[in-house]
């Protein structure tokens, strides 16, 4: 993940674009750029490491323009190099960009067929040249950014510049955020309001799809369908936008919103996208290779831990036992020969996952942390760290740091597999791809939120629901009904779909809503069975499922949320943006707390 600015000023741009990229480096600080026009051609000065070295750079050849873009790199794609620094550029075009383009490889390659030359190893430097290539044809600027940025797959917030054109800046969001900043015959793009803080208290949020066309006095903004839209104005007053929540009536909504950037980024930290392999830290002594493991966790957490388990054993063949924190260290675990541990922690501070870890250490085994907050103590009391790129997460409700825990549990879950000898370069690859294809299919996903709002509205007067799922679905199921439990306070549980017969279905009546994650998959067939049961008993069934999916409980399913289809092994991760919405609208219309829910702390540090 990285930081981009944009400045359309009166003042010469190169050290406000520097002071907005200090304010960006808590996205990546592995090289910066910059590219201002100076009489009307790009000029760059980019350099890798710190800010600190581009200032350097800056203070020998100085660049005088008041129209420029800035950046601040969180490498993905090619080493943190000067070469890869952004800005790219060819003579017409220059652009920054955050997030992951899946489909460089096939642009690449007929860009440069048609003599385009590429000078670094980014997926990013595509869109310069494809950009280029429409203004070759005669399209304006705009037509061609919008042409550009059309053929473009995957998750990207953009900001580009002209040659030739003062006046003109254009910025892109699709899954990763981006912002305008009104000022008085001034216009700044931002990748989020603290970047563009320092120039101007009138902030707007790009919507996803959002184009947004850039003159000193003026925004247009179109939204994914190409038609103009109005975006509202938000004033943030004194360090107001630190934290902020955008146009999001809750940090949780604004969490869940956040999850194609946050997947991307946690996916990109263990990914060579070149190679298509999965590249790992320093494991610190933890041998992959090993006959078993344990994966702890509480909450949230501990469920990732779950999916993780079927991951592991069905695509890497290592056993795995998971288990809750509190429950693991008082019940004196016999561990496999070799075996090493993993402890799933948002916070790092759980104070049982705490102990559990200390435990395991006690006991010989290697300890492995997946961990979002740097620093804290189960980081730094483990062997090895793998951290999630989540961000701070401020709702109480954890969404996005459990898809970012289920991302690199995917990362780790492959580089498994290829110890174990379990998966071969090529099954490496394509599984490298699917899941990089991640981002991508939860900014999909998230276009449910209408239909999804909707359902809500009935599931907000449920006294219970139930949650099935089946296979790497059935924690999903659990997270699902945790999540509903957590912040609108109705009764919820989890079921393995197949247990459902053993004795929950005694609570079916038609006041019961039983939320299915179904999707198309080997055991589909199967899901549908326990579907039939509740349909035969009176049950409301909302049916979460892909396409295919639909087409076959359109006759029994009083809603379905449409979720796209996508590779069974990333289908966690996408199948939780919906049942995260729908714990979010039901506690919406229930009125309850949704980011402080009654009784719950973010951060557990008692037993
Ligand atoms: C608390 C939070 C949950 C979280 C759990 C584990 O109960 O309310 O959202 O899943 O702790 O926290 P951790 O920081 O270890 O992931």
């Amino acid at each position: 993940m990285c930081g981009i600015i944009g400045i359309l000023g009166n003042a010469p741009a190169a050290p406000r674009l520097v002071e907005a990229l200090k304010r960006l480096e808590y996205r990546g600080y592995d090289s910066a750029g910059v590219a201002t026009l100076e009489n009307g051609q790009i000029k760059r000065r980019r350099a890798a490491g710190k800010l600190a070295n581009l200032e350097r750079v800056l203070a020998e050849e100085p660049l005088a323009g008041i129209t420029g873009i800035g950046h601040t790199r969180w490498a993905t794609h090619g080493a943190p190099t000067t070469g890869n620094a952004h800005p790219h550029a060819t003579d017409k075009v220059a652009i920054v960009h955050n997030g992951i383009i899946e489909n460089f490889r096939a642009l690449r390659e007929e860009l440069a067929k048609g003599g385009h030359k590429f000078a670094s190893e980014t997926d990013s430097e595509v869109i310069a040249h494809l950009i280029t290539d429409y203004l070759d044809k005669g399209q304006s600027p705009e037509q061609a950014a919008i042409s550009a940025v059309r053929r473009l797959d995957g998750a990207f917030g953009i900001a580009v510049l002209f040659a030739g054109h003062e006046d003109v800046l254009i910025g892109a969001r699709k899954g990763s955020p981006l912002a305008v900043g009104i000022g008085d015959g001034e216009m700044f793009l931002g990748s989020d309001a603290i970047a563009v803080s320092p120039f101007t208290t009138r902030v707007m949020f790009l919507d996803e799809g959002d184009i947004a066309v850039l003159s000193r006095t003026s925004v247009k903004v179109l939204d994914a369908s190409g038609k103009q839209a109005e975006r509202k104005v938000h004033i943030f007053a004194g360090g107001a936008a630190a934290v902020e929540k955008g146009n999001h009536r809750h940090f949780m909504q604004k969490e869940i919103y956040e999850q194609p950037e946050t997947t991307g980024r946690t996916i990109t930290r263990y990914v060579n996208a070149f190679e298509e392999r999965i590249e790992m830290p320093d494991f610190g002594g933890v041998d992959l290779n090993a006959e078993s493991a344990v994966i702890i966790g509480c909450g949230t957490a501990h469920y990732a831990g779950r999916v993780a388990e079927y991951w592991l054993e069905q695509i890497a063949g290592l056993s795995v036992e998971t288990d809750i924190a509190s429950e693991f260290r008082y019940r004196k675990p016999a561990f496999g020969k070799n075996a090493f541990s993993v402890f799933v922690s948002q916070s790092g501070e759980t104070a049982d996952t705490l102990a559990a870890l200390r435990y395991c250490k006690e006991n010989g085994l290697k300890t492995l942390a997946v961990v979002n907050v740097p620093e804290s103590t189960i980081w730094r009391e483990a062997d090895a760290r793998l951290p999630t790129l989540a961000g701070p997460e401020i709702g109480v409700a954890s969404t996005k740091a459990f898809t970012a825990q289920l991302s690199a549990l995917a990362a780790l879950t492959i580089a498994v597999g290829r110890a174990r000898g379990a998966i071969d370069a090529k099954e490496e690859s394509r599984l490298v791809r699917t899941l990089m294809e991640t981002p991508r299919l939860i900014a999909d996903a998230l276009n449910a939120e209408p239909e999804i709002e909707k359902i809500a509205l009935e599931l907000s007067k449920a006294r219970d629901v139930l949650y099935l799922g089946r296979g790497v679905h059935y924690p999903i199921a659990l997270e699902g009904a945790l999540k509903l439990k957590e912040i609108s306070y109705i009764h919820a549980e989890g079921y393995a779909a197949g247990e459902l017969k053993h004795g929950p279905i005694a609570l079916i009546d038609e006041h019961t809503p039983v939320v299915v994650v179904a999707p198309h998959d080997a055991l589909f067939e199967k899901t549908l069975s326990n579907m039939q049961e509740v349909n035969a008993r009176g049950g409301k069934l909302v049916v979460i499922t892909d396409a295919r999916g639909a087409a076959e409980v359109a006759d029994i399913a009083q809603h379905i949320i449409l979720t796209p289809a996508c590779d069974p092994f990333i289908a966690p991760l996408v199948y939780s943006i919906p049942i995260q919405l729908l714990a979010y609208f039901t506690a919406v219309h229930k009125g309850t707390d949704v980011d402080q829910p009654r009784n719950l702390a973010k951060s557990v540090t008692v037993e």
